[in-house]
């Protein structure tokens, strides 16, 4: 049996998967509200296919607690945030998670950590809080790292079908590892050592950051002197070996705008094109924010003019803001003081931020100026809505004539 520890955004969609092919599963979160929720029926996030992946593994079995099993093989996906001074990652979550299966778990269980962690974080962190309770690393416990790559959005697909990494200390711990996940995935699986699967991890997520930021520091150059971004880059991807991604309105979730940081925090001295990637992609909500008051300005709008954003969260299609540009542009605009922006996201039903809205159509009749902060297929299927508004796109989804850009 899997106990499957911390099951939000990750660890619920894994343990649902495996449950559905025939591996028995108990999922473990210390938020009873959670559970309790789960236990009623229902999933806790909008997400492609969950419902019904949910209602195939309750079928199968699976069981939701908040107590940590006996078993023989764990798997914890619990939160690594970083901390914000010094950029490194804050393990608290995984070693205090770790120490709970440690104290039920039997003499040889394995302990995969799913959590993103920085390269070294289970050498600096875990293995001493493991050693610190009694236990030998390599005959009363086995530790494995087994790093996700899933997209919110696209979650269920790429379970089945991504390539995977699994970092162990010994050979036949992993591969026995890998059958557990090969019970569900389709893609290949590689078996490694623990500090190359945390460093490809991060190293993945990185190799994004930078990319976006390249795309974001050539939207500003080009609009410094008013040269059209999104032209030069598809005339540049025409070259064979030339792929540049495009600028965005900034960057969220809890991977991208996070894990590099964990590579500044650790090498500062050698993380440089890292480092100011990671300032450029945090730097776009107020670019944003600047060219909203250029454009009201350009418009004869004063300053109370009726401004709204649309998109609360961090991606299109998803319930998910953490991080997202738009909470991050808003507190960037309190802290100038102006007057709060008008904000509506059909994924979002919570009232989350001043001034929001729960309707397409009441929003649009309170707005003179709509920005696009999220390419939500909503927003797409009804562009003609914004034929009598001023538009700025920061996504460059609006087929209407007129419309600014970033
Ligand atoms: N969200 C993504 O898109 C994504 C993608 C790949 C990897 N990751 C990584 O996966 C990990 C988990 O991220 P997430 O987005 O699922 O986080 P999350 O915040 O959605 O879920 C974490 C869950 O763990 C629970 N939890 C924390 N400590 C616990 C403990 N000691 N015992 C029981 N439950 C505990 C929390 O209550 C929460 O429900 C992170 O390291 C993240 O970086 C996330």
């Amino acid at each position: 049996m899997v106990n499957v520890i911390g099951l939000g955004y990750i660890g619920l969609p894994t343990a649902l998967m495996m449950a559905s092919h025939g591996v028995e599963v108990i999922g473990t979160d210390y938020n009873k509200k959670l559970v309790d929720t789960l236990n009623a029926g229902k999933t806790t996030f909008k997400e492609k296919g969950l419902d019904e992946l949910f209602d195939e593994a309750v079928k199968c079995g699976i069981k939701f607690t908040t107590e940590y099993q006996v078993t023989d093989t764990y798997i914890i996906s619990v939160p690594t945030p970083y901390d914000k001074f010094s950029k490194k990652v804050d393990a608290c979550y995984v070693v205090a998670a770790v120490g709970n299966v440690l104290d039920v778990c039997p003499k040889g269980a394995t302990v995969v950590i799913e959590s993103t962690v920085s390269p070294g974080t289970i050498d600096k962190y875990v293995r001493p809080a493991v050693e610190a309770k009694g236990f030998t690393i390599g005959r009363d416990i086995h530790l494995v790292h087994a790093p996700e790559r899933i997209i919110p959005g696209n979650m269920v697909y790429e379970l089945l079908h991504n390539n995977r990494t699994i970092g162990a200390d010994e050979r036949e711990v992993g591969e026995a590892v890998r059958k557990i996940y090969a019970s569900f995935c389709g893609g290949e699986i590689v078996v490694t050592d623990i500090r190359t699967a945390e460093m490809t991890k991060v190293v993945e997520n990185t190799f994004r950051a930078v990319n976006i930021a390249f795309a974001n520091e050539l939207a500003k150059i080009c609009r410094h002197d008013n040269m059209d971004v999104y032209e030069i880059i598809r005339i540049c991807n025409m070259h064979p070996r030339v792929n540049i991604l495009q600028p965005g309105p900034g960057v969220g979730g809890h991977c991208i705008s996070v894990d590099p940081w964990f590579l500044v925090g650790d090498y500062p001295s050698l993380a440089k094109v890292i480092d100011e990637s990671m300032k450029t992609n945090d730097g776009m909500p107020e670019f944003v924010l600047n060219r909203i008051y250029e454009i009201m300005r350009e418009n004869g709008m004063t300053d109370t003019g009726r401004v709204g954003l649309y998109g609360l969260t961090y991606k299109e299609n998803v319930d998910d803001m953490r991080e997202s540009p738009t909470l991050q542009l808003l507190e960037s605009q309190a802290r100038h003081l102006a007057p709060p922006l008008k904000v509506y996201d059909p994924f979002v039903s919570d009232d989350v931020v001043k001034d929001q809205y729960h309707d397409l159509d009441e929003f649009l009749a309170d707005v003179d100026l709509v920005v696009i902060m999220v390419k939500h297929n909503e927003i797409r299927e009804n562009m003609d809505k914004l034929k009598e508004k001023i538009v700025f796109d920061t996504q460059n989804v609006c087929t209407l004539e007129g419309a600014y850009h970033i």
